[in-house]
């Protein structure tokens, strides 16, 4: 089975990145993570990175006067190394329409909740300021808008009563570690498709059961 290179957008920690690396170390997993790039320096995620022996890219978008031309050079890097997927993961640039339409349905996007509920910054804030009593992650398809396109996956958690962000998001944060290889799995498959917007999952979902994820495994 040819594994395909995957290129890991980050800008932080990269904790989703770590569970990411963690997943293709199986030898069965249909991804390898191949790059990781990062607009800042001193991203965490970095470390990561270099420990799993991946090789990494420091793009700074300060030295761009264009959007355009960071994400012509961000684009190159990704090509250069080989890769036909791309995972953001707490990337905080956005990319223009050209890259991600040139990317179609090969950009994964992870946000912590339950799109299309919440979408942008300060997620955990104005969730527990609605008063939800579930909040979530979503793994979905990049497209133009922010924290928009079709959903692959998603995982439900509960908002408890004496919740601060911080615990929310420590939370949804645990969900994101599980959500992210199952989603990124089945897009590397070739068991995503996409039909009027929405995804359509090929086969039975062969992951550790949860009822609070889904796709629900057979
Ligand atoms: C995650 O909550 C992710 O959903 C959001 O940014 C955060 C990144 O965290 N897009 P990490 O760098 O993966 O630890």
């Amino acid at each position: 089975m040819a594994r395909l290179k995957t290129a890991v957008l980050i800008s932080g920690r990269g904790s989703n990145l770590a569970a990411l690396i963690r997943a293709a170390e199986a030898a069965d997993y249909p991804a390898e993570i191949a790059l990781v790039v990062s607009n800042r320096a001193d991203a965490g995620g970095l470390a990561l990175a270099e420990a799993a022996g991946i090789a990494t890219a420091v793009i700074d978008h300060r030295g761009f006067a264009e959007r355009d031309a960071f994400d012509r050079a961000v684009e190159a890097a990704i090509v250069d190394a080989g890769c036909t997927l791309i995972c953001l993961a707490g990337f905080m640039r956005i990319l223009g329409a050209a890259l991600v339409e040139r990317w179609s349905d090969r950009i994964l996007n992870i946000h912590p909740s339950l799109l299309p509920a919440f979408p942008g910054l300060d997620t955990h804030r104005r969730a527990l300021a609605a008063g939800v009593r579930i909040t979530g992650a979503t793994v979905h398809l990049a497209r133009p808008a922010v924290d928009d396109g079709p959903i692959i996956a998603q995982a439900a958690v509960p908002v408890l009563p004496e919740d601060g962000e911080a615990d929310l998001a420590d939370r949804v944060l645990a969900a994101e570690h599980r959500l992210y290889p199952l989603a990124l799995g089945l897009l590397a498959a070739g068991r995503v498709r996409v039909a009027d917007g929405r995804v359509r999952i090929d086969g039975p979902v062969d992951w550790p059961a949860s009822p609070l994820i889904s796709p629900v495994p057979e």
